[in-house]
């Protein structure tokens, strides 16, 4: 029988099991250092200010291992051409933050998945069970929480290798390299998470940047008190039915200090959805006097399911997202901070695009993730292209609307 799930955990097949490898996890040595999320910290403070823009980037969900893992150097060239269209475009320095070396673990919105009459507990990531359809690869296992520590290991190690041996990607990425996941597994990220003896100061060291996912940002759930309790940078994923009312709860929480780069707001509304949704909660952010980033992620309010029920997302909505969030945050006055993307670069064919082209047809070709569909690398690079130049400060005064217009066409709202 499947029991339902408490906050996204899963339902561990034992619970004795589970203790020990968090035991085990504890004894490990951290995966990135305190002063390595404190750089984090300083350079997403420039993102807070408007002097530069952040380019968060990778897979939906990683994979261990397995014939469709891409080279960690592939993933990081990627990001630093996009880095490179938009500093040029924009004339703002891109910071890069990778998707990746922690990216295990998914929060789902069914418990189960069916195929003709074959019911299976859903898949939650490579950190909790197999992708393979298939009951007993699909019990959440303990053991793969160890196992998402030596997949990440690897892929930390990756860059540092790159870092000294692949000069000009770092140039291109900026000098430095951090990377994010979401913090879903509890387990796992509170036994990662260590005091600094230097400072003092708790931080979760599983990976430089913490996210907290749409579905368990409830203000009294443990996911949020886990992100207010780690000295990380940190952000909050933003869906359509946020209140104002959550924004200024989170930012107490969370930064009731207001230091800018501690706090990001990674909005996914829905290019339909951008123009109402997101001014009041930028008005609220303004209203609380809080520095904190806006980042926009135009992947997870776009996603549909064709007539056979592959999971995509259009092109067109996705830039038509990110463009609706510039145009808002003009209007307001605010930074729009960053992009937040699924993507990969190999050449996939997962997101509806009719310039590459990907028809609805063409989605089984390619159609390689592990959970959502992904930009490709061409896919990558054109939205880039196509939105740097709204990022340049002369851009400004081509939105339509003023803010006070956003703001009263949002009220009836609520
Ligand atoms: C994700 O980033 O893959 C995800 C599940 O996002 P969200 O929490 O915004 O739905
Ligand atoms: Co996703």
């Amino acid at each position: 029988m499947h029991l339902p799930v408490e906050n996204q955990q899963p339902n561990w097949r034992d619970l004795d099991e589970l203790a020990d490898v968090v035991r085990a996890l504890g004894s490990l040595p951290a995966l990135v250092s305190p002063g390595d999320c404190d750089e984090l910290r300083l350079r997403l403070a420039a993102v807070a200010r408007g002097e530069a823009f952040l380019l968060q980037g990778g897979d939906c969900a990683e994979l261990f291992a397995g014939p469709l893992i891409e080279p960690t150097q592939n993933k990081l060239r990627c990001l630093a051409d996009m880095a490179a269209v938009l500093t040029s475009e924009s004339g703002l320095p891109t910071l890069t933050l990778g998707r990746l070396a922690g990216q295990y673990a998914k929060p789902r919105s069914m418990g189960t998945e069916t195929r003709g009459d074959r019911v299976v507990p859903v898949y939650r990531g490579d950190a909790v069970n197999e992708l393979r359809f298939d009951a007993e690869a699909r019990t959440a296992n303990p053991q793969r929480l160890l196992a998402a520590y030596r997949a990440a290991d690897r892929v930390l190690s990756d860059i540092r290798r790159l870092r000294t041996r692949n000069h000009t990607l770092f140039t291109d990425l900026g000098g430095d390299f951090f990377t994010s996941h979401e913090a879903l597994l509890l387990p796992y990220e509170s036994a990662l998470t260590r005091v600094d003896p230097a400072s003092g100061r708790t931080y979760g060291l599983s990976g430089h940047l913490l996210w907290i996912g749409e579905r368990t940002r409830r203000l009294d759930g443990p996911h949020v008190a886990f992100a207010a309790g780690v000295h990380n940078p940190v952000a909050v994923k933003i869906g359509p039915t946020t209140t104002r009312t959550d924004i200024a709860e989170l930012i107490e929480l969370i930064d009731p200090h207001r230091e800018p780069g501690r706090l990001t707001f990674i909005t996914r509304l829905g290019a339909d959805a951008v123009h109402d949704r997101l001014p009041p909660l930028v008005d609220e952010v303004i209203t609380r006097d809080s520095p904190a980033i806006w980042v926009c992620d135009p992947m997870h309010g776009n996603t549909f399911a064709t007539a056979d029920g592959t999971k995509t997302r259009r092109f067109e909505a996705i830039r038509a997202e990110v463009r609706g969030f510039i145009e808002v945050h003009r209007a307001m006055g605010t930074h729009p901070g960053g992009l937040h993307l699924e993507l990969t670069s190999r050449d996939v064919t997962e997101c509806v695009d009719e310039h590459t082209p990907v028809r609805e047809r063409d989605l089984h070709l390619r159609y390689e993730t592990a959970c959502d569909p992904r930009l490709n690398r061409g896919q990558g690079l054109e939205l880039a292209r196509s939105i740097a130049p709204l990022l340049r400060p002369s851009a400004s005064s081509a939105s339509s609307a003023s803010g006070g217009e956003l703001l009263r066409n949002a009220a009836t709202l609520g």
